[in-house]
């Protein structure tokens, strides 16, 4: 079974996610760690009530980027995950990090990439007017929000969208693509061709957990 550690820097409730879909026997994997740069994430209290291993590392006791993310690889290496998730791990990453996890390192945003990287997606779009908005689940590259596209669910912006309904209705979607993200990587049916993610048909015919229709 592949092995994950899980990057938070708060609420953590994509991480509530996976564990919801690992327990419910959707996402074939050993979730070996989570591991937060802020000591007071409530994640991590969560984390630890589903028994899994906590730690943090304080990125304000280093003197820089590269020192921190050093100590964060040390300390996932640890662990010796095949896959490293992103979720909502509000850091940016050294190039240095990003390129030692190539391949199985992913992000999940709370917009359609390459649209609205960075903060505050939810007011920005609707400061932009755009009617599709949603999120997007991505391979890493050093480029803040960027990188090969695995899957990304779209809604449409209502009329009398402000930015906490619109970020609810996002957020229930990103609880959806992240666990189908991380199981086709378990599974071994993501494969990256330059910027592109292919993923291969399924090998024992189970249905998606979502609708293929999303990705
Ligand atoms: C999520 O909306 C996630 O997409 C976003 O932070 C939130 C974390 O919520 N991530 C980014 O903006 C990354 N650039 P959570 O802690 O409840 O999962």
């Amino acid at each position: 079974m592949k092995k994950i550690v899980i990057l938070i820097s708060g609420r953590g409730s994509n991480m509530e996610a996976l564990i919801a879909a690992r327990d419910a026997g959707n996402l074939p994997v050993d979730i070996a760690a989570v591991i937060s740069n802020r000591p007071d994430a409530k994640g991590l209290e969560t984390a630890s009530k589903a028994g899994i291993a906590t730690h943090y590392i304080d990125h304000k006791a280093f003197a820089g980027r590269e020192a921190f993310d050093a100590a964060l690889a040390e300390c996932i290496d640890g662990f010796v995950p095949d896959l490293v998730v992103l979720a909502g791990f509000m850091r940016i990453l050294s190039e240095g990090f990003v390129r030692h996890y190539e391949g199985r390192l992913m992000n999940i945003h709370p917009s359609l990439l390459p649209s609205f990287p960075g903060l505050h997606t939810h007011q920005r779009a609707l400061e932009e007017g755009v009617r599709i908005h949603g999120c997007t689940v991505h391979f890493v590259t050093p480029t803040l929000d960027h990188g090969p596209v695995i899957i990304q669910a779209a809604i449409p912006v209502l009329d009398g969208d402000d930015e906490d309904a619109l970020s609810a209705r996002v957020l229930r979607q990103e609880h959806l693509i992240y666990p189908q993200a991380v199981r086709w990587f378990a599974e071994g049916r993501l494969t990256l061709e330059g910027a592109r993610v292919r993923l291969s048909a399924e090998l024992d015919g189970r249905a998606a957990l979502i609708s293929p229709l999303l990705r």
